[in-house]
């Protein structure tokens, strides 16, 4: 902190939601804002017994002292953003940017049907054509819509004074680096750029204010929805290796391969990423569920950390051991 922005380093579903929780709860900020494509993004979040499925409010919201906000790139639908400050007690904290574009229901249809469904895999959230109307400035905006007008605010400049007044702000991306509209694996990405630059524009937080860009990367590659995976492994491999997941807005089976090296180094060139964070560790070496200390992990696990150092030239510096927030290894301190 300051600005510290945590990006997705492959196809999203990196497992940003629980980092980004256990930052917003230990860093103090005083803004979370989230970047991003739209609801299209879809997060879980673990608190003792609680699980929250999250698609449209940052996924910071745990932390009562925080504001959370969207910034002017995101696509809103006004229903699921008011849905969610109900379901998780936000009301109050919750806002977003009045240039926010509008998902209504002719851009879920849109959607739900033809290439976008068939041949991208698009997850029928109305995100990709709220964008396509944006670019053809027809899209209405958060300030046009009277069911949200107690909850518009001027993000960048809500951003500005928390920097100017020496207080933390935390920036939310969404997806992953390989879904980015620029720099993924076209055409099955998704409808904007989602590296730590795309993400800063989205919110209106120029270059010279970022202090940190938190990379995170799980323990292996998923990817859920069409596009090239290399090296994927076939579906009873993914279940022989306990690598087994679901999409947290479709419920589709999640595709995986190995944790891949040229993609990682990719990753964190485009986002000039400071520090990496690797999740579901204990999902690659369960005898390291829980552990919440570097020297508790074995000798295995270690060694993959530090390859990862290594190759890539940044340092890990948190660690996921499991889905609880507090199932992490902090070497920041
Ligand atoms: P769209 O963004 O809904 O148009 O979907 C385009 C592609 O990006 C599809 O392959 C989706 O599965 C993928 N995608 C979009 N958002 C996410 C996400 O948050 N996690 C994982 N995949 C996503
Ligand atoms: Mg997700």
């Amino acid at each position: 902190m300051p600005a510290t922005v945590v990006v997705g380093g492959f196809f999203g579903d990196e497992g940003k939601g629980k980092i980004v929780s256990y930052l917003a709860l230990n860093d103090n900020p005083k803004i979370v804002v989230r970047g991003g494509a739209g609801p299209n993004a879809g997060h879980t979040v673990r608190d003792g017994d609680k699980v929250y499925k999250i698609r449209m409010l940052p996924s910071g919201f745990l932390n009562k002292n925080a504001k959370v906000l969207i910034g002017p790139g995101v696509v809103v639908n006004p229903e699921v953003f008011l849905k969610e400050i109900n379901e998780f007690e936000a009301s109050g904290r919750a806002f977003l940017d009045r240039h926010c574009g509008i998902i209504e229901e002719s851009h879920l249809i849109l959607d739900s049907k033809g290439e976008l469904k068939e041949k991208i895999g698009s997850t029928g959230s109305g995100t990709g054509p709220a964008n396509a109307e944006r670019a053809m400035r027809t899209l209405k905006l958060g300030k046009d819509i009277p069911s949200l007008s107690n909850y518009i605010v001027d993000v960048p400049s809500l951003i500005d004074t928390a920097l100017k007044n020496n207080e933390n702000v935390l920036v939310e991306g969404t997806q992953g680096t390989f879904l980015s509209l620029w720099h993924g694996t076209y055409p099955f990405v998704t409808s904007k750029d989602v590296t730590a630059s795309g993400i800063c524009a989205d919110i209106g937080l120029g270059p010279t204010n970022v202090n940190e860009v938190i990379i995170v990367f799980k323990s292996y590659v998923t990817r859920v929805g069409s596009g090239p995976l290399e090296n994927e492994l076939k579906p009873e491999e993914i279940i022989k290796k306990g690598w087994s997941e679901f999409g947290t807005v479709t419920g589709r089976p999640r595709r995986a391969s190995e944790f891949n090296f040229e993609l990682a180094r990719r990753a964190i060139m485009l986002n000039s990423a400071t520090q990496i964070a690797i999740t579901k560790l204990d999902v690659r070496f369960p005898e390291c569920k829980g552990k919440t200390s570097y020297n508790e992990l074995s000798d295995e696990a270690k060694l993959f950390i530090k390859k990862i150092e290594d190759d890539l030239g940044v340092p890990v510096t948190i660690i996921g051991t499991g889905p609880e927030i507090n199932e992490i290894i902090d070497r920041r301190k």
